[in-house]
């Protein structure tokens, strides 16, 4: 077991099946709004990858430990910090939300990305949690060049968000990612620099950082196997890209015509 190097015919297959997963969420968005439930927006994932031709990641998806992931997407809402299933229940002015979107290409590559989304007019507490989460992933995303280490990517995170009074959840990281859904490496959002590996040109990882308003511990929901909450019922956000090391830093590969605008101190998706 290794990370795995991507040829540029890899990378070209990747940049396919990112795409295709950022036009996923850009598919559904408008429909994002007051009285949707989740349901009907894992159906209009699955509805935008048929037409597309990919399949989802997560349906059935099963690691050892677990019940088959029974939907095409997953959706977590306000104090969900991942996994969450759709069900029938409402999304109401307020909540936030996290949709995460993963599809497999008919080539077998996978795109994994994920954006949250606001219901409605929210509090300020609500909003800046989404927004400074985005700055968090981004925090960590710029420190990807060849010769930096993951450590770099987790301190950049941590620093930032819990400079803001955030916590960092630990239990789940990024994870490289290709022909399969989760490879080596493991990509903590917390750490210290120069430490763990060194980062090579062809890597690809995701960056998916989950930030608690609160404290850092979670919890199973506890009835369904999946759906993961924070313990102390604090609002918890999420964004997600996948991203290759080039030879001169990062290129963001999870980005289409929807994908939110950079926060102020990015100054390219490529470098
Ligand atoms: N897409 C998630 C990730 O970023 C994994 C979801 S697994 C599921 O790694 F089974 F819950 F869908
Ligand atoms: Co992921
Ligand atoms: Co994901």
């Amino acid at each position: 077991m290794s990370i795995t190097i991507k040829s540029a015919e890899d990378i070209e297959g990747m940049r396919l099946a990112c795409r295709l997963a950022s036009e996923v969420l850009d598919y559904i968005t408008p429909h994002i709004k007051p009285g949707i439930t989740t349901k009907e927006i894992d159906r209009l994932g699955a509805e935008c990858m048929a037409q597309q031709g990919t399949i989802s990641a997560t349906v059935g998806y099963q690691p050892p430990g677990y019940p088959p992931y029974p939907a095409s997407l997953c959706t977590s809402v306000n104090h969900v910090v991942c996994h969450g299933i759709p069900n029938d229940k409402p999304l109401k002015k307020g909540d936030i939300v996290n949709v995460d979107v993963t599809v497999i290409t008919k080539d077998g590559w996978y795109g994994d990305n994920s954006r949250m989304f606001l219901i409605g007019e929210c509090s300020i507490a609500a909003k800046r949690l989404s927004a400074l989460t985005f700055e968090a992933m981004w925090h960590g995303i710029v420190q990807v060049k060849p010769g930096a280490r993951l450590g770099d990517i987790g301190h950049a995170i941590q620093k930032f968000a819990e400079g803001h009074g955030f916590s960092v959840v630990r239990e789940f990281c990024g994870h490289g990612i290709g022909k399969k859904f989760h490879e080596e490496p493991q990509v903590l959002h917390y750490g210290k620099p120069g430490t763990l590996e060194e980062l090579v040109p062809g890597m690809m990882f995701t960056i998916e950082p989950m930030i608690n308003a609160g404290r850092r511990e979670v919890k199973d929901f506890g009835n369904d196997g999946w759906t993961i909450v924070t313990k102390d019922h604090s609002l918890s956000a999420q964004w997600e890209h996948t991203v290759l090391v080039t030879p001169t830093g990062y290129e963001v590969m999870t980005l289409s015509a929807g994908s939110p605008p950079l926060p102020p101190f990015v100054t390219a998706t490529t470098t």
